[in-house]
Order: C-alpha cells, then structure tokens, then sequence
C-alpha cells in the first residue's frame, strides 16, 4: 500500500520533472451528483452521499501528492432553491462529516476550513464548524477548504464592506484580500469541474483570476484519482504568462 502510494507520488513528480508544476491549490467544482444518482433510477440525494464518498477519498489522494490546499464547491448561495429534502440531505452529509472530522482529522493531519456566510446555520453547526477548524494538525497538514452557502459576489461584497470598514477609505486589491474566506491562501492555480459543464457558478470569482481550468466528462461520484492524475497533467503542460511575453 505504502510502495503503491509513493510511487503515484513519484510519477507525478516526474511528470515533468519539476515539482513546482504539481499546484499548491487546485479547487474543483463537484457537479453532477444528481445526475449520477438519476441515471441509476435512484433518489438525487444518493448522488450526494456517493459524492461525499468521493470528496473523502480525492483529499486523501491530494494530501498523498503534495497537495497543500484543497477547496471543494459543496453548496452554492443558489443551491438553497432545490427542494428542502435534498438541501436537508446534504446539510446531514455536512454535519456528518463534521462530527467524523472532530474525531479523526487530527490522524489523518487535515484541517478543515469552510468557507461561505455561516450566519444561516444554527448554533449547533456554527460550534461544531468553529471546533473542526480551531484543531490544528500540524504544518504539512492539507488544508482542506469546504465551500458551504458560497457565493463569490458575496464573498466580495462582504470583504468590500469589511476592507472599508477597516480602512474608511480607498481600498487596495490586497486589502480586500485580507478578508476574503481564502485570506492568507493562496489562488488556485488550477480549477476542476466535473459533470461536463463548463462555467463557474459564482466560485472563487476573485481567487479564480490566473487559474487553469480543467473540465471533466465524468460526474463527480465517477471522479477517479486517474483523471485527478490526468488534470494534473493537463496543467503541468500550460503555459501560465500572467500576462506577460516569454
Ligand atoms: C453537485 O451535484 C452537488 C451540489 C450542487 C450540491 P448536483 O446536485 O448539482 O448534480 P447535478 O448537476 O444535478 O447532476
Ligand atoms: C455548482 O453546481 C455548485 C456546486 C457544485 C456545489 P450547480 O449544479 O449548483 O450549478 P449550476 O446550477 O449547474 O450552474
Ligand atoms: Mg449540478
């Protein structure tokens, strides 16, 4: 097992021989839960504990290839408008994973952070979201950050308003930065989505600025550590410019 582990991390090392190309943070848009479930004649929200299922195991493999940061799109501002029972569904696989999170991650050295207006939620959701992210499981731990209830224009307004606040003046980019959800990370270099869509749907609409993109056919319950292996591969043969000439 472990042999098997290091050699994936080896190749992809080696894909180009040069280990800054493996990005430091990848983001991915985890579509088609729904579809994946409806295709099989079962209930949307199956689809959704199979994604869970999958979100377990690609973090596990991120932290395996020297990953340091992870941001998953879990529930959008928008996503409120789908019938209450698959919203309760998945605000379940949440709180799930939360309690599973307070009693292992410390072994499993992941620190969660979620990102999103966490004034919806109850107490009870906001305590045992503030205890999971307050554990600190060490300096190499990836961080794995769970966009919940977010939205990026509202994530702008609301670091907009907290930099004008602060500063009763003209703001920067970097102070709007500085309170932004992803505050102190750094952007994504590479963004996945799954399920053959090809937008964004208000996800890290300022962090999202240099990122590559890279769209995947297979619903996210389908989602393999191959085709992670594949979009990684897609980066790593990118030419990023940042605008300028080479
Ligand atoms: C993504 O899968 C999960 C959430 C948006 C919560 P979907 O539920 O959007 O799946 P499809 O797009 O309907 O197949
Ligand atoms: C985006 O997926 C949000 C998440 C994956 C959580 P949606 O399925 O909600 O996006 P649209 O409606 O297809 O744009
Ligand atoms: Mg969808």
């Amino acid at each position: 097992m472990f042999r098997k582990k290091e050699a994936k991390k080896a190749a992809v090392r080696q894909r180009d021989g040069n280990m800054s190309r493996v990005p430091a943070h990848i983001a991915i848009i985890m579509d088609g839960n729904g579809r994946w479930a409806t295709s099989r004649g079962l209930p949307r929200t199956v689809g959704h504990r199979e994604g869970a299922k999958k979100f377990r195991e690609i973090a596990s493999y991120c932290q395996e290839i020297g990953i340091k940061y992870l941001t998953v799109y879990a529930f959008s501002t928008e996503n409120w408008k789908r019938p209450k029972e698959e919203v309760d569904a998945i605000m379940q696989l949440f709180h799930d994973y939360l309690i599973e999170a307070r009693q292992e991650l410390r072994t499993r050295n992941i620190h969660i952070q979620v990102l999103g207006d966490l004034s919806v939620f109850d107490g009870e959701f906001r305590q045992l979201i503030d205890e999971v992210q307050s554990m600190n499981p060490g300096p190499d731990a990836l961080v794995a950050n769970l966009a919940i209830n977010y939205g990026g224009r509202a994530e702008l307004v609301m670091a907009a308003n907290a930099a004008f606040a602060e500063k009763q003046g003209p703001i920067t980019e970097s102070d709007l930065e500085a309170h932004l959800y992803t505050a102190g990370q750094p952007d994504p270099e590479l963004i996945i989505r799954t399920s053959g869509e090809f937008r964004l749907s208000g996800f890290l609409l300022w962090q999202c600025s240099y990122s590559e993109f890279y769209f995947s056919d297979l619903l996210w319950p389908d989602f393999t550590t191959d085709e992670l292996d594949r979009a990684l591969e897609a980066f790593a043969g990118r030419d990023r410019r940042f605008g300028a000439v080479k």
